[in-house]
């Protein structure tokens, strides 16, 4: 059976024609600079033969994903382990179902390992499943370098290795190669050697166009020929396509790219409380999960000013600079002191609008000047502690399970939310009206009304807490652990200590 399938057009309008067969015999090579058009040749490729011929995508950006709805490709997520996508991959060819690997999100190594383990698992399919298999590698260059880079050599070797194979061993296997990249001279030689078809498109690059000139077999001066390329217009050449270097202008596609060129959007109106938005965390963030492979972090300024603020080792005093003894403290006058530090820095009404770290640091200096002894309370133990006094428990209160509930309850919300909760689960216990939105939003640093109702929303997410109304339509907030809840209260009421300041 001989299909042509239609890339579009030669000059004069006639169709260009690709043959399948001969393709999956003699593998092909797209190159062209960024925006040349190469994604969109690929998928006019793949569009047009996706009723022929079984394909795989290795598709780093994920640009593919749109050829699930038309064509039923089966989109699989790289973000598996290496087994994973091996007995994915291995399943792929047992029931010759057409996919994508979506690469996107991953980290180059990671996309590397992923495309190494999905590739090499398509290549050891047992041989009662060598069925042919368009596989197609946007930006190859990625799973081929020609020159080792950032990434650890295994997994360098492994994505290599699984391409050599795709691109020289395949064949036997069913397997035809479709490679694009846009840096002919970063592509391993070996692994672009193997392609006996061409579509060359704009280049460039000196470097590039020699080695395009190198493998077409053409004239290095004829090969100049791809500088002047328009975006979508490529050069063909190869059994599968002509006998002679063919100009050819790709046609158009069905289904459209994800990601495109990017295009200028007008910007939105700048929101009223836009340093809120920017500088005050979201309730999701804390749900999102952490970077992988983060490198170890920082040390956050406030430990470093933590232990330069812890008192000097015993032994470093030199006799020449005699230390001044520091007194000695009982608990509770050491208690006291902190709690005398702690309400200087809290009693401050701006000091709502603070960071937690700029209020730490502040305390820390503090603490010193008064000659706290011990060593500095923690940041995580600092923002307990402003949580509680923020909450104005009363030492009765304090006293009670159903405040010690709520503080082992407040452990399992992020630092940033704990104040916030506790203002809430103290109304609850005290029976108070529900805090109003403008109050929450200040006791988490903010001015924003509408990330105080998102906090509740978290909130309640999380199962912590019941937000309902009562029947005039005040908010109430129930806290089924402490078997409490708030006193309805109106939520678009002024914050009272604002209101009362803007009294005086
Ligand atoms: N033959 C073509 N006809 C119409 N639009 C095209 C053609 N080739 C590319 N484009 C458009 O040009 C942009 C860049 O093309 P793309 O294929 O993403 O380039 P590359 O993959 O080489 O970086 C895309 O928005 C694409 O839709
Ligand atoms: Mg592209």
């Amino acid at each position: 059976m001989q299909v042509g399938i239609d890339m579009g057009t030669v000059s004069g309008g006639t169709p260009a024609k690709l043959d399948i067969e001969e393709l999956l015999a003699t593998r092909l090579l797209v190159q062209g600079n960024s925006g040349s058009g190469k994604s969109h040749l690929l998928r006019r490729l793949l569009e047009q033969s996706a009723q022929w011929v079984q394909q795989v995508i290795i598709d780093p950006e994920g640009d593919f994903v749109t050829l699930a709805d038309k064509y039923g490709h089966v989109v699989v997520d790289g973000e598996r382990t290496e087994a994973e996508l091996i007995g994915i991959a291995t399943r792929i060819r047992q029931h010759r179902v057409s996919c994508v690997l979506s690469l996107e999100g991953l980290d180059v190594e990671e996309q590397m390992r992923a495309a190494g383990a999905f590739l090499n698992g398509l290549f050891d399919a047992d041989r009662e499943y060598w069925y042919p298999v368009l596989v197609v590698v946007d930006e190859a260059q990625m799973f081929a370098p020609s020159v080792s880079g950032d990434v650890s050599e295994e997994a360098r070797k492994m994505s290599l290795g699984a391409m050599t194979n795709l691109m020289c061993r395949g064949r036997k296997r069913g397997l035809a190669g479709v490679i694009a990249t846009q840096r002919l001279a970063k592509l391993a030689k070996n692994v672009a050697a193997e392609a006996s078809n061409f579509l060359m498109g704009r280049t460039f690059l000196d470097i590039d166009m020699a080695r395009a000139a190198d493998l077409l077999g053409m004239d290095r001066r004829q090969a100049e020929m791809f500088r002047d390329l328009k975006r979508g217009n490529f050069v063909a050449l190869g059994p599968a396509l002509s006998r002679r270097p063919l100009p050819i202008v790709i046609g158009t596609v069905e289904t459209s790219a994800r990601s495109s060129s990017p295009k200028l959007v007008p910007l939105p109106n700048a929101p009223q409380d836009v340093e809120d938005l920017i500088f005050t965390p979201d309730p999701e963030e804390f749900t999102r999960p952490l970077v992988r492979r983060a490198p170890p972090a920082p040390r956050p300024t406030t430990d470093i000013l933590a232990e330069l603020s812890r008192a000097a080792p015993a032994a470093a005093p030199s006799p020449a600079e005699p230390r001044v003894a520091q007194p000695e403290l009982s608990p509770e006058e050491r208690e006291e002191r902190l709690t005398g530090v702690l309400s200087e820095i809290l009693d401050d009404p701006q000091s709502g609008y603070r960071t937690d770290a700029a209020l730490y640091q502040d305390f820390l200096v503090r603490a010193r000047m008064r000659r706290l002894p011990g060593p500095p309370m923690a940041l995580s133990d600092f923002r307990r502690r402003v949580a509680v006094v923020r909450a104005g428990v009363d030492p009765e209160m304090a006293s009670t399970e159903a405040w010690a509930t709520a503080l082992s309850l407040s452990a399992d919300v992020s630092d940033d939310l704990q104040g916030v909760f506790l203002m809430m689960a103290k109304a609850a216990i005290g029976g108070e009206a529900c805090p109003s939105d403008a109050r929450i939003a200040k006791a988490y640093g903010t001015h924003s009304a509408r990330r105080a109702r998102r906090l509740l929303g978290y909130f309640e997410e999380q199962g912590l807490v019941v937000v309902h109304s009562d029947f005039s339509g005040k908010r109430v907030v129930a806290f089924p652990d402490l078997q409490a809840e708030t006193a309805p209260g109106a939520a678009d009421a002024p914050d009272i200590d604002e209101a009362r300041a803007a009294a005086e």
